[in-house]
C-alpha cells in the first residue's frame, strides 16, 4: 500500500532539511535575534538573565493570581509602579510585539495565543 521507496527518501530530506540550521552552523543554532529593546527604561521586571528564560512562567503567575486571588498588586520597577498585566505593563515597554516579542517567538517557533483576547500594542 504505502510506496516505501518514496516515503523513506522523502522523510530523510525532511530531516535534512528542518535540522538545517544546526548541522549548517556545526551544532551551533546560531545567533539570537536581536530585538528591539525599550528606549527609556533600562530595566525589566526581573533582571534580564531571569526574564529571558522565565517570562512565560511569571506571565501564568500574574494570570492566576489576578484571576484567582484578584491580586493586581502593583510592582515596582525603578521606582515607578506597574500592574500584574500583559497589556499594561508588558506591552507599555515592549511598545512593538512584531519587533520584540514575535522576534524571538518566531525563531524559536513558539506563537502564544494570548493574542487571541489580549491586545498587542498599535504599531
Ligand atoms: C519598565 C519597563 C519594562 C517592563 C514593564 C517590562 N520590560 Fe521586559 N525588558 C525591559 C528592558 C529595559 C529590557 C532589557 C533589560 C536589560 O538589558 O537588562 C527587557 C528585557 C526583556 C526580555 C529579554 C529580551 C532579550 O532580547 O533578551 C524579555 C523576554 C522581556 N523583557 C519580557 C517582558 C515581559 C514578558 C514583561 C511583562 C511581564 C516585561 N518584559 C515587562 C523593560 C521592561
Ligand atoms: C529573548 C527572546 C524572547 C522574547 C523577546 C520574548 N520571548 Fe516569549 N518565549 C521565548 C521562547 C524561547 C519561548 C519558548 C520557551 C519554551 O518553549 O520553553 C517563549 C515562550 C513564550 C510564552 C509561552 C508560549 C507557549 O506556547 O508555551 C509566552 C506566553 C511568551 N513567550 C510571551 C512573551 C511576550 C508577551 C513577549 C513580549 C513582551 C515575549 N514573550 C518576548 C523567547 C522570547
Ligand atoms: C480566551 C481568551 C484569553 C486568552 C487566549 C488568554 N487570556 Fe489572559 N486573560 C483573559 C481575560 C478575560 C483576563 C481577565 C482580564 C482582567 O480581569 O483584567 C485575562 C487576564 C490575564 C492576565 C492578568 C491581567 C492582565 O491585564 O493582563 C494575564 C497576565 C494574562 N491574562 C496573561 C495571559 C497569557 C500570558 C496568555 C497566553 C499564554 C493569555 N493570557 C491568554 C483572557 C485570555
Amino acid at each position: 500500500m504505502y510506496d516505501s521507496g518514496k516515503i523513506i527518501p522523502g522523510l530523510i530530506i525532511f530531516v535534512l532539511l528542518i535540522t538545517f540550521p544546526i548541522w549548517y552552523n556545526h551544532g551551533d543554532a546560531g545567533e539570537v535575534p536581536k530585538t528591539e529593546m525599550p528606549k527609556y527604561n533600562r530595566l525589566c521586571v526581573l533582571p534580564l538573565e531571569e526574564i529571558r528564560p522565565n517570562h512565560m512562567k511569571m506571565l501564568n503567575q500574574w494570570r492566576d493570581e489576578v484571576l484567582r486571588d484578584e491580586d493586581r498588586s502593583f510592582i515596582a520597577v525603578e521606582g515607578k509602579m506597574y500592574q500584574k498585566s500583559l497589556q499594561n505593563t508588558c506591552m507599555e515597554c515592549h511598545v512593538s510585539k512584531k519587533k520584540f516579542c514575535d522576534e524571538c517567538h518566531t525563531y524559536a517557533a513558539v506563537t502564544p495565543y494570548c493574542w487571541d483576547c489580549h491586545l498587542a500594542p498599535v504599531e
